[in-house]
């Protein structure tokens, strides 16, 4: 097991990464709190999987659980008041303990539940997808969504204990494997050209399954770096968005069904190599660096989207941003940067990227 501490002054806690963690779930929590009973927030998936397993591994505290449907739409307002009753209902204190179970959806929302019933408790992160592991289960941040848009309503609220059993990885449907992946690979894109190298010589997921943890640490670290800094997200966060402006002008294009969060992010990611190579300060080839290993783990780089569609959502960000927008380009793999660009310039741009892809 690796264990890396997150030290954020008199709200550290620790993030226990490795295999066969989720039996264990009693004992580990019970070396960091000892709460009178717990309420465990999960969705049915991921019930219907190691629900058993979990119940057994609480072992003597006292709980009960919250089993919601999978998917986006239960990171809603209707959904946080049904997890808040729940809770009350339960009689739970401000002694007691929330359990999120499962991916970011639900990491997110139990999150948010935690930041506030009864103005804050103490919760536990168990995060269950390769995305969670790696990105939102680090750094505090939690949320749902408003029908005006995602992530509208959230806190930053950090867990007591973050358990990342890496074996619940291997029940992932393959397209959550590599949507998560695009993450992974944003790690080594922006921060470590090591990492990135040691993806590129196991660019599979069954030859990268050995060496998980070392991967999920290694993605834990950085973001742990970064959060440590800013903790609020007022600065250095931005890096994390690498792939991310044009990814999320792909989701929209997609109306958030043809694409999942990750293969945006990978088409994002080659776009932004394409957009700084463009523009001069990306070295040539660097696309094709990331487009084949985002394509060795089965995230799709073949499909074509209009430049018409990347400008139209871009513009939308043009009335929030200003006159400029801030892209996070690559000076190398391992070495992103904040580049600030007029928002007509990155138009252009998209459009001759978009059409070249
Ligand atoms: N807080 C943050 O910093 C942050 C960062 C990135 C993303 N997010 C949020 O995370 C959410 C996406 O998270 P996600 O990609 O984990 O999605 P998710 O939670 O919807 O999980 C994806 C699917 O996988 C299933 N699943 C989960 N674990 C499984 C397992 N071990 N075996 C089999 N199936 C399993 C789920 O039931 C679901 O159907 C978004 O709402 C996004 O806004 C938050
Ligand atoms: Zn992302």
């Amino acid at each position: 097991m690796k264990r890396l501490h997150i030290g954020l002054a008199d709200r550290g806690y620790d993030i226990l990464i490795g295999s066969g963690l989720l039996d264990s779930l009693g004992r580990l929590i019970a070396d960091v709190r000892t709460p009178s009973k717990a309420v465990v927030l999960t969705d049915d998936h991921i019930w219907s999987l190691y629900g058993d397993r979990l119940t057994a591994a609480l072992g003597d505290l006292p709980h009960r659980v919250l089993v919601l449907p999978h998917g986006e739409q239960t990171k809603c307002a209707e959904v946080y008041a049904q997890a808040l009753s729940f809770c009350a209902q339960n009689q739970l204190t401000r002694t007691d303990m929330l359990i999120a179970f499962g991916g970011g959806v639900i990491g997110d929302l139990g999150g948010f539940v935690a930041a506030t019933y009864m103005r804050g408790i103490d919760f536990v992160q168990v995060p269950t997808t390769l995305l969670a592991q790696v990105d939102s289960s680090v750094g505090g941040k939690t949320a749902i969504d408003l029908p005006e848009g995602k992530n509208l309503v959230g806190a930053f609220w950090q867990p007591v204990l973050v358990v990342a059993d890496l074996d619940l990885l291997q029940t992932l449907p393959s397209r959550e494997q590599a949507g998560g992946m695009a993450e992974v690979i944003k790690y080594g894109a922006i921060f470590d050209s090591a990492l990135f190298a040691k993806l590129e010589a196991h660019p599979t997921w069954e030859t990268l399954t050995p060496i998980l943890d070392e991967i999920v640490y290694a993605c834990c670290d950085w973001k742990r770096q970064v959060v440590e800094r800013d903790e609020r997200d007022t600065g250095d966060r931005m890096l994390l968005n690498f792939g991310h402006t044009f990814g999320h002008a792909i989701e929209a294009h997609g109306r958030y069904t043809d694409y999942i969060h990750g293969e945006g992010v990978a088409l994002g990611m080659v776009l932004a190599a394409k957009a700084g190579i463009r523009l001069g300060v990306t070295p040539v080839g660097t696309d094709d660096r990331l487009e084949s290993l985002c394509d060795s783990f089965g995230l799709p780089m073949t499909d074509r989207f209009p430049a018409a569609a990347l400008t139209a959502h871009l513009a939308l960000d043009k009335k929030r941003a200003g006159s400029a927008l801030r892209l996070v380009l690559l000076r190398a793999i391992g070495e992103g940067y904040v580049h600030s660009l007029p928002v007509d310039e990155v138009l252009s741009l998209a459009e001759d990227i978009g059409d070249a892809n």
